[in-house]
């Protein structure tokens, strides 16, 4: 074991008591300490690489250089760029205006610098009763990838619902609530003052030091592992569960619908996995075994389009043991599926994903949340609409639509 007398930043694991031999440790040293510290670990003939040679580079070419005023109109808006918040509200606005057949914006509260949260409601109108899929993005101010797949998350099945009968067959059943950044202070100081911050921007001991980790506010054996109560560090739990605004905005909100919402799931960044409840144990939950099927299935889709691997488990198990987070509490209020995802990459690029991998990142991800959409689609809604047609046509396409149901989603599948 080496001394560092450095305060350095640990990007991975996050908390100096999950470091393990053996296992990866990432950490970002501040240029003028850099020789110093490769000279400490050959002294200690301790084997490393450079998986960034220059973070400040990297930031600086993630921030698009010049801003074009049309670049919020949705016809012209840059998916494959980050925006700052001011224009992700104006895409939020246009988005609906455009959309307004299938699209609403609605109220969800209000931030601890008094900002509003929105989210995006994709439903297609219907007489019958309708069960929800939620999904945010955002927790984590400084993993911008995250804000910009849930934009193009929006835009492809805007885009694709008429075209793809695999969109337009779970749409009869299931409505889609975004909530495109959920720490939209943070994610505007990541912009504005600090790149790699993390948490919201709430004020401790009287303004001494800023910010609860909003992964580990909510109420789910609150404050009980993996968590710090130092208001200085990266994973303060707060001073109480659901202690933020913005946690109390999400978690007021998904408890009122609770017993519409199938699935949750949370979007963050990186590392490359599917990760399934829960963190705050390794105690596994009742419908483990649906959980990781689909969970597998949706990295299999996910990997099909470019190679990229993602790990599937229970964080506690193949992460790191963290209690409060979002999906933890979810599954414990009663909401069956549910999953974060931790998107590219693996550290190379960390939480400074370059833009020139906002594309393939969305479009191999897009793969994998549809896939968990439609087994919750076939779950629910087994048959699906075409059964209410009595035509022959009908007929033979639920036959045909059923026997390709196996593939997707074996039944079997323990109903919750
Ligand atoms: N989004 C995760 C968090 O902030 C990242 C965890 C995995 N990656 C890592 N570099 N530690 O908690
Ligand atoms: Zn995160």
């Amino acid at each position: 074991m080496i001394k560092l007398a450095y305060l350095l930043d640990l990007w991975k694991p996050l908390l100096p008591e999950d470091i393990w031999a053996g296992k990866d440790l990432h950490i970002r040293v501040p240029a003028p300490l850099v020789q110093e510290v490769k000279d400490s670990l050959d002294q200690h003939m301790i084997s490393y690489k450079v998986l960034i040679p220059d973070v400040q580079e990297l930031v600086d070419q993630s921030m698009p250089r010049e801003r074009s005023s049309h670049r919020h109109v949705p016809e012209g808006y840059v998916y494959t760029q980050y925006h700052p918040m001011e224009e992700i509200y104006q895409w939020m606005t246009q988005i609906q205006k455009s959309n307004s057949e299938l699209v609403t914006q609605h109220y969800l509260g209000n931030t601890t610098e008094n900002r509003t949260m929105y989210y995006l409601q994709i439903s297609q109108p219907s007489n019958k009763p309708k069960k929800i899929i939620w999904m945010d993005c955002g927790i984590h101010a400084r993993e911008w990838i995250s804000p910009a797949f849930c934009q193009w998350f929006v835009k492809d099945i805007l885009q694709n619902y008429k075209s793809d009968p695999k969109i337009s067959r779970f749409l009869q059943n299931l409505d889609l609530y975004v909530l495109p950044v959920l720490n939209i202070d943070g994610y505007i100081y990541s912009w504005e003052k600090e790149r790699l911050w993390r948490k919201n921007r709430s004020p401790h001991m009287n303004g001494t030091c800023y910010g609860t980790d909003l992964n580990r506010n909510f109420n789910s054996s609150w404050g009980s592992i993996g968590v710090s109560y130092n208001c200085s560090s990266e994973i303060f739990c707060g001073p109480g569960p659901e202690s933020e605004p913005e946690t109390r905005a999400v978690a007021q909100f998904i408890k009122r619908k609770k017993s519409d919402i199938l699935c949750y799931l949370t979007i963050h960044s990186y590392g490359q996995y599917i990760l399934t409840p829960y963190g705050s144990t390794t105690k596994p939950p009742s419908n483990s075994e649906e959980l990781m099927h689909i969970a597998e299935k949706a990295a299999a889709a996910l990997m099909g389009k470019y190679g990229t691997s993602y790990e599937v488990g229970p964080t506690s198990l193949i992460l790191y043991s963290n209690s409060g987070s979002s999906r933890d509490w979810a599954h414990m209020i009663g909401i069956p599926l549910s999953y974060t995802f931790e998107l590219r990459d693996k550290g190379t690029h960390g939480f400074v994903l370059p833009p020139d991998q906002i594309q393939p990142t969305c479009e191999e991800t897009m793969l994998a949340v549809t896939t968990i959409i439609e087994c919750v689609d076939q779950k629910y809604f087994p048959g699906g609409a075409v059964l209410l047609t009595s035509s022959s046509l009908g007929l033979s396409l639920c036959l045909s639509l059923e026997s390709r149901i196996p593939e997707i989603c074996p039944p079997g599948l323990a109903i919750t």
